[in-house]
């Protein structure tokens, strides 16, 4: 049952699909206050609260403060209180009564989860209006299933996207595309896709490619494709300030762009440097904007990734001004601690700066706001812009669509990733852990950038996280400029790495199957113990391992040098040893804990009782995998009645939300 309030004067967000009528009154359970802008509940100590989608920490959130406030931070550290995205549904498991809250409003919310009193639930809005939504069931699943039907059905990628990505920062031409293609299929290593950075364009302008680096992109795409391997390329928020450039006259000439205090086209700095922004909350803009992605679309592409639309902004015009006006200043003086505190954090504080968000104005729904309003909403709808231009431009097919900042509401237009993570053993965990709270909100096609995006991965790291992340459906290793390389043949044994990724292709069906699933009946793909064994105190602790659809539990091993860990069995599980696809142990493993070996390239994969897991033959690609090679693992269930979910996965299923 979901019950809908309302407080003060919201503004609407797109984010909920069914109209629930207004009920006035107390929210049971809760105190509002409005002096102090707080909604409060008191929690028993048993109480576990999930949700708030890709945030530090682990799956239960309880004992931190989240602050939903998309922000560009390449520091994922445990004491930070923000990331990309505002995923505001919280699900609070109590012995007492479970239920779910759904905190829909675009500014600032603070989730305050025992932060300041360890007994009290407190949500903080910078604006006290707000739509709630109260969601109870008497199960975790069931909270889970009526929040997804309250906010629609989750996006569905193509098939391939399943397959494993190469990713960096960036392939700059034609030629380094194809050697990371050649290297992948000398060392034998199937491969689905390969990600063009910000390189690809040229001089950074949206929806344009490099001619020296890419002279003939369509015949380029079309040859990658024939290699099984589709190109996805990367699309900015922020549009290159540049006369002649058609993008920036037809966003000025359109009124497409967001405005300064005085009227004017707001200049802020990202790659290209100035640059202006969209105004995605116009509908006019997004249509503008979406029909764009045609550029690429008719050159062969099927696949992008949104970024930097938190927005990053590294400066704006006046900002910058001001900075250098003090840094003359500051000239010649003495820098004592103060003042060169003063100049660094001059320096410092230019990128993603709170004024400047505060200092410049969006239409919306026909009426002005200061972006501040309405920001977390600004990723998500470029993601719309995007994915509502796809079904007119590509009816017949689906697009891989995924963004680095997000709003609930997006997650029926695109996925995510969980952005600029490091080769830290800890980003391994947390990659996983993140899985949780992105299923709950609804974000069911997302995943971390495997090997880790900043730092330098080692073998033993990367290896660990292909394993991490086998049923994880965005599968892709993507690293940043600076570091070391990261593909898998740039490892000293990229054969090592062969049979984990051929393990991945192997079970895609079962991946594909749950996955879809999930999709279409509003469920979850991977989720926490909790949701199958709610009365069992030690799988409801459980932060490292996680439920993958109805036959899996994956455990695996995150710490470096370890060739084993504890694991927990809330029933009886076989345990699957797999060094490939078709080497591998079974065993039998008895409730309760176990310490389990898996060394270097060994994964650990539980099936459930009386479950199945289907396997096929491990193909070049998805496109090549043969279901007729499928067999079944079975622990006790039968494979007759396993429901495996498959189809040409390109045609777009139908959307029973928008016929
Ligand atoms: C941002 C993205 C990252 C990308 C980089 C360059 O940091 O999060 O994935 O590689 O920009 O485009």
């Amino acid at each position: 049952m979901i019950r809908h309030y309302i407080i003060g004067e919201p503004i609407e967000t797109d984010s909920v699909v069914l109209n629930i009528p207004v009920e006035t009154g107390e929210i049971p359970g809760f105190v509002l206050d409005p002096g102090a802008k707080t909604i409060r509940h008191r929690m028993d100590s048993e109480d576990v609260i999930y949700g708030l989608g890709e945030t530090v920490r682990g799956m239960n959130k309880r004992n931190w403060l989240y602050i939903s406030n998309n922000t560009d931070d390449y520091m994922h550290t445990e004491g930070k209180h923000s990331l990309y995205a505002s995923q505001n549904f919280i699900l609070v498991f109590s012995p007492r009564a479970s239920f779910g809250l759904y905190v829909d409003t675009p500014g600032r919310v603070t989730f305050d989860l025992g932060y300041t009193d360890p007994d009290v639930l407190e949500i903080r809005l910078d604006d006290f209006d707000a739509n709630l939504y109260l969601v109870q069931d008497s199960t975790l699943p069931g909270i889970a299933h009526e929040f997804r039907q309250l906010v629609g059905r989750s996006y569905i990628p193509p098939k391939w996207a399943f397959g494993f990505g190469q990713s960096r920062w960036s392939y700059r031409t034609e030629k380094e595309v194809e050697e990371v293609a050649d290297r992948y299929q000398k060392e034998g290593i199937p491969l689905d896709s390969i990600y063009l950075d910000i390189d690809y364009m040229d001089h950074y302008k949206d929806f344009t490619v490099d001619e020296q680096a890419f002279p003939d992109f369509t015949d380029f795409c079309a040859e990658m494709k024939k290699r099984g391997i589709h190109l996805v390329p990367i699309i900015d928020a922020g549009v290159k300030m540049e006369d002649g450039y058609d993008i920036c006259e037809e966003g000025r000439k359109g009124g497409y762009f967001v405005k300064d205090e005085d009227g004017n086209d707001l200049v802020a700095a990202v790659w290209p440097g100035k640059a202006h922004f969209p105004d995605f909350m116009k509908p006019e803009t997004r249509k503008w904007f979406g029909e764009h992605y045609r550029f690429l679309l008719d050159q062969g592409v099927d696949g992008f990734w949104n970024d930097m639309n938190e927005p990053a902004i590294f400066y704006t015009e006046k900002h910058l001004n001001e900075v250098f006006r003090r840094i003359d200043e500051l000239k010649g003086e003495n820098l004592d601690i103060e003042s060169f505190s003063e100049l660094t954090s001059l320096v410092g504080g230019l990128s993603n700066n709170p004024e400047d968000y505060r200092s410049f104005y969006h239409t919306y729904m026909g009426k002005t706001y200061r972006h501040d309003k309405l920001h977390n909403l600004y990723g998500y709808l470029m993601t719309r812009a995007a994915g509502e231009a796809f079904r007119t431009l590509c009816p017949d097919r689906r697009i891989l669509l995924f963004s680095r900042s997000s709003y609930i509401g997006m997650h029926r237009y695109g996925g995510v990733w969980t952005g600029d993570n490091r080769s830290w053993w800890e980003h391994l965990l947390l990659g996983m852990q993140q899985m949780a709270g992105l299923n709950l909100c609804g974000f069911l096609y997302s995943g971390s950038d495997m090997g880790g995006f900043g730092d330098d991965a080692t073998e033993d790291l990367m290896m660990r996280w292909l394993e991490m992340a086998l049923f994880t459906p965005l599968y892709r290793n993507h690293n940043a400029k600076g570091n070391r390389f990261q593909e898998l043949s740039a490892f000293a044994h990229p054969e090592r790495f062969r049979p984990i990724i051929e393990l991945r292709y192997a079970l895609l069906p079962y991946i594909y199957s749950e996955f879809m699933k999930a999709a279409l009946r509003d469920g979850m793909y991977m989720m926490p113990l909790a949701f199958q064994w709610p009365d069992d105190r030690r799988a409801v602790e459980t932060e490292d391992q996680l439920l993958v659809g109805e036959s899996v539990m994956i455990a695996p091993v995150y710490r470096q040098n370890a060739s084993g860990r504890y694991v927990y069995l809330p029933e009886d599980m076989m345990l699957l040893r797999m060094r490939s696809w078709n080497d591998y142990d079974e065993i039998q493993l008895s409730e309760g804990d176990h310490y389990v070996k898996a060394e270097l390239g060994e994964v650990l994969i539980f099936i459930r009782k009386g479950h199945v897991l289907p396997l096929c033959h491990p193909a070049a690609n998805t496109a090549a995998l043969d279901y007729s090679t499928i067999r079944y693992i079975c622990n006790g269930g039968c494979p007759e009645d396993y429901e495996l979910y498959n189809d040409d996965g390109i045609t777009p299923v139908k959307d029973p939300f928008r016929a």
